[in-house]
Formats: structure tokens, sequence, C-alpha cells
């Protein structure tokens, strides 16, 4: 019974896995705390995680219908995130480990959002392409070992595609975070009504940044493109802009991701992370992948966005393959490199 806390950026997230079965995955989210902000206030996300904590493990207890006597072992994120949101995680998970007398795990951020699709989808397949994209990152990972062997392939060199979704919506007058707002809007727009750029595509750029991403050219061009519309009086068509948007994020996002499976000659694509919800990038990454013969991974929404549950699966997965626990200095690394 492996218990995982997640708190790297704005979700307090409480998880109980025992081998790859979900237990209870309770999350409290301080999100509207930081709408009227427009992005997430690391000193608010702090804070709110520490009102948070204990609530939200009594509340995963209660859920799996144990006893925090019951728990085996304590996973929790160490990085990379929110340095002051780390902090609260990692002491409340040693703190947990000290009192139980249990051993503690600290695990990657990244590599958890890779891990937790083993409790929806069965064990991984390895090796397989990890592309992580949320509100903080965009990557490309080869994964050959969750617990040890994650490869970064490429990442963004600017914004994360999450990141764009949301400085998107805003400019749309949509509210934070935006990616879902964008995905409704988008369903009733049309997706070539604009033809934004796709990041990192010429033949130039490839040569340096095949396995890279750049999406603030993209936001840029929508802010101008918007502007001009609103210079000249003329409505803002928000369903079509957001499609269109929608439709460069995806299109760039799922031919790197099958352009470096094909490259590696891998044949799983698992994608994780909030923008994995976005209803388009399923639709299109499935498309595209099967018909390179590759196969696509891809979690329930409430288990790309951040969660406990991801903590304690790639936990459990530790304990499973006999690694050895963190020592209880453990620290929190905001910038912890898979
Ligand atoms: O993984 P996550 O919960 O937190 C981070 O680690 O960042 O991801 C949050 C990000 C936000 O930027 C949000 O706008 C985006 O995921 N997101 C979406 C969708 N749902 C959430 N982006 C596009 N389409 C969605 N349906
Ligand atoms: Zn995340």
């Amino acid at each position: 019974m492996v218990l995982g806390i997640e708190t790297s950026c704005d979700e307090t997230g409480v998880g109980i896995v025992r081998g790859n079965t979900l237990l209870a995955d309770a999350v409290a989210s301080s999100v509207e705390e930081h709408a009227r902000f427009g992005g997430v206030v690391p000193e608010v996300a702090s804070r709110a995680h520490l009102e948070a904590m204990v609530p939200t493990i009594e509340r995963a207890c209660e859920t799996a219908g144990i006893a925090l006597g019951d728990v085996d072992a304590v996973a929790v994120t160490n990085g990379p995130g929110l340095a002051g949101a780390l902090l609260v995680g990692v002491a409340a998970a040693k703190a947990l480990a000290v009192g139980l007398g249990k051993p503690i795990y600290g695990v990657n951020h990244l590599a958890s959002h890779v891990a937790v699709d083993q409790l929806e989808h069965g064990p991984l397949p390895e090796p397989c392409l990890a592309m992580l994209v949320s509100g903080g990152h965009s990557s490309l990972l080869r994964v050959h070992d969750v617990t040890t062997g994650v490869d970064p392939m490429g990442s963004t060199i600017d914004d994360a595609a999450g990141e764009a979704f949301d400085k998107v919506a805003r400019l749309l007058g949509l509210p934070f975070p935006g990616g879902p707002h964008i995905d409704r809007a988008a369903r009733e727009g049309d997706s070539v009504y604009v033809d934004f750029p796709r990041g990192l595509t010429s033949r130039r750029d490839l040569e340096r940044h095949r396995f890279d991403f750049s999406f603030s050219g993209l936001k840029t061009a929508v802010a101008r493109w918007v502007e001009a519309r609103e210079r000249a009086g003329e409505p803002v068509p928000v369903n079509d802009v957001a499609a269109s948007f929608q439709e460069a994020v995806c299109d760039v996002l799922t031919r790197k991701a099958i352009d470096a499976a094909v490259t590696e000659g891998i044949e799983d694509i698992l994608i994780g992370g909030g923008v994995a919800a976005n209803s388009r990038l399923r639709s299109m990454a499935e498309e595209r992948a099967a018909a390179k013969g590759i196969r696509v991974r891809v979690p329930r929404p409430g288990l790309c966005t951040d969660n406990g549950a991801m903590v304690a699966a790639l936990g459990s997965e530790m304990v499973s393959r006999g690694r050895t626990p963190s020592p209880l200095d453990l620290p929190a690394d905001s910038s912890l490199p898979v």
C-alpha cells in the first residue's frame, strides 16, 4: 500500500494504490485563488498546500477505507516544480514516513505523469515514447524504465503548451485555466480559419530542434491577429481562432511525437499532463499514429492533470522493482532533471 503526495504546482494531491490498483485519488486545487491573477502565484500555492495537506490525506484514507497505519511506503514529488510548493509536500511525506516508520520514495514529477497510465491501462510498454504536455512542461521522453531510465529527447524552448493555451484563452476573453475553454470553443469553430505558424518545423529549425517545441511565436501571432481585428472594429470570431490555434498546437505536438517514436523504433506513445485532456490532441494523435502502426495511450483526463495517484503509482513501481528508498534528508529540487 503506497501513499503518494503531489504538491509541485497548484494541486494538493494524495493518492493511495495497492500494486496497480487505485484505491483513492484526493485532489484539492487552489486554481480558483489564482484565476484572478491569470496564472499560478507560487506563494498562494504554497499556503494553499499547507492548509489542504492534512484534510486531503484524511480524505484519501477515508476513500480507500484504510487507516494511516496500513500504509507500507510513502512517495512524494520532490521535483521539478515550484520550490515552496514542493517543500510542503516533501515535509509532509517525511513526517508521515518518520511517524509510521515506513520508507519514503522521492519521485520525479515528469516520470510520474508517465507511470500513472498503468493504473488505467496496465503495465507500461517499455520502451515507450512519452509526450508530456502541461502548464509547466512540454517534453518528449524516451522511457525504457520509468523508475530510472527516462531520457529527454526534446522540450519547449519557450512556453509550455498549456501555458500557450492559457495565454491565448486570456486574449480571447476566456477564463483561466484556458485549456478546457479553448477545447470547448474549438468544437464550434473552423480549424482552418486562420493558418497560424507551426513553431520549429522549418527545415532549418528541424536541423537543430527536431524534437523541440516553441509556442511563444504562435501566441504572438494570435495576439497580432486579434489586435488587427479589433483595430479594424470587426468582431473576433472566438471559436474559429480557438480552433485554428488548437490545430496549430496539436499539429506540431503529434508530428514531432510520431517522428520521435519512428526514429527510435518505438511502437507505443503515451501522452500525459493537463493538455493530454485535449480532445483534438487525442483524436489527431490516434489517427496519425495509427497510420504508422503506432499505438497511443492516454490516461483519462482526471489522471492527466496533477494528482497524487500518479505519485503513488510511480512509488509502487519503485517498490516492486526493488529500488532503494530515498534518505530522510531528501531535498525538494525545483529543477530536478528526469
Ligand atoms: O498537468 P497540469 O494539471 O498542471 C501542470 O503541471 O501544469 O496541466 C495544466 C494545464 C493548463 O495549462 C490547462 O490549461 C491545460 O493543462 N489543460 C488543457 C485542457 N485541460 C487542461 N489544455 C488543452 N485542452 C484541455 N482540454
Ligand atoms: Zn504536471
